[in-house]
């Protein structure tokens, strides 16, 4: 499996892998509707939470046996992913038969094809801290065979504060959508922390976006299925089910903490990365919380 590993490019100037600027034409020239629903994250936010989240809420009821017999990722397409052996995202996407069709993208805002600004789509962006995110993304590079290699913690760690992993700079890019929200009404942006205090009122919030009502029993029913421990037993929401991924070495579900970052982060580092932070992070408006 170690041979998939790619390099770590730079594409018009974000750090990337070919495994998702392979079918940059393609993806670029995506045809989005304007029903469509666009997840957007930088990986390792809680693209899989919300997504199995927004799955239940639209099809949960209609379509219970969906939740047996098709994966995660069958259901909410990864739009730019284009690896050996995988079905291309764009391609799924476009075979969704859904509607909404749920969609999910690690895109920077820069990125993302202009059918989905055009069709004016909803779009749910998920943040997480820096912190956790990192740990996270560090773990995830570890056990998944088409990711560059990680290296260790401590080359890890700067490689991270310098926007050198996948998909680029983590201040980046929560910093562009944070910015595109300012001006594009249709960009729902949430944080994982708030997701980990109270799922049920950030359901809630989601649907007031969404334009859905559900009873408080539904949303209660849904925020108990996507609670970790029972996400983390789903085969259908765990990964488990996709072979690049080597759970022997880290599961997909992990541990699903905010504050996981201090049983990695050194006191040197904590202070090297907290005087970056002040430098790189310069809104005041978007604050994240390392713990809860
Ligand atoms: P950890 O590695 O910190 O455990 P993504 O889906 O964007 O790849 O994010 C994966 C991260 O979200 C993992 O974090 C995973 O455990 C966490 N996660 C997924 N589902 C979760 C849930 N239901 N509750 C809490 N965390 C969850």
């Amino acid at each position: 499996m170690d041979s998939l590993r790619p390099e770590l490019i730079e594409f018009h100037g974000v750090f990337m892998s070919h495994y998702f600027t392979d079918n940059w034409e393609n993806v670029q020239n995506f045809k989005a509707r304007p029903d469509d629903i666009l997840i957007a994250t930088y990986p390792k936010a809680g693209t899989t939470w919300v997504s199995y989240i927004l799955d239940l809420l639209y099809f949960g009821q209609t379509n219970p046996e969906r939740q047996s017999s098709i994966p995660i990722y069958d259901r909410v397409p990864f739009l730019e992913i284009f690896v050996p052996s995988i079905d291309a995202g764009k391609d799924l996407a476009d075979r969704l038969q859904t509607s909404p069709r749920l969609i999910k993208t690690h895109f920077p805002v820069q990125f993302v094809p202009k059918s989905f600004w055009e069709q004016n789509c909803r779009i749910v962006y998920v943040a997480r801290n820096a912190k956790d995110n990192m740990v996270s993304y560090f773990h995830f590079d570890r056990m998944n065979n088409v990711q560059p290699e990680p290296g260790d913690w401590s080359n890890y760690f700067h490689r991270f504060m310098e926007g050198k992993t996948v998909f680029g700079s983590w201040y980046d890019h929560v910093s562009g959508w944070w910015e595109k929200k300012q001006s594009y009404s249709n960009l729902h942006y949430m944080f994982y922390e708030d997701l980990i205090e109270d799922t049920g009122r950030e359901i809630d919030k989601l649907c007031n976006f969404l334009g859905m009502s559900p009873s408080a029993e539904e949303v209660q029913r849904v925020a108990g299925s996507v609670q970790f421990d029972n996400m983390k037993k789903n085969s259908m929401a765990n990964y488990s089910t996709l072979p690049v991924m080597d759970f022997k070495i880290s599961p997909f579900m992990r541990k699903g903490k905010v504050g996981d970052w201090k049983n990695h982060f050194t006191v040197a580092q904590n202070k090297e990365f907290d005087e970056d932070y002040k430098r790189k992070m310069k809104d005041p408006s978007l604050q994240f919380r390392t713990e809860i």
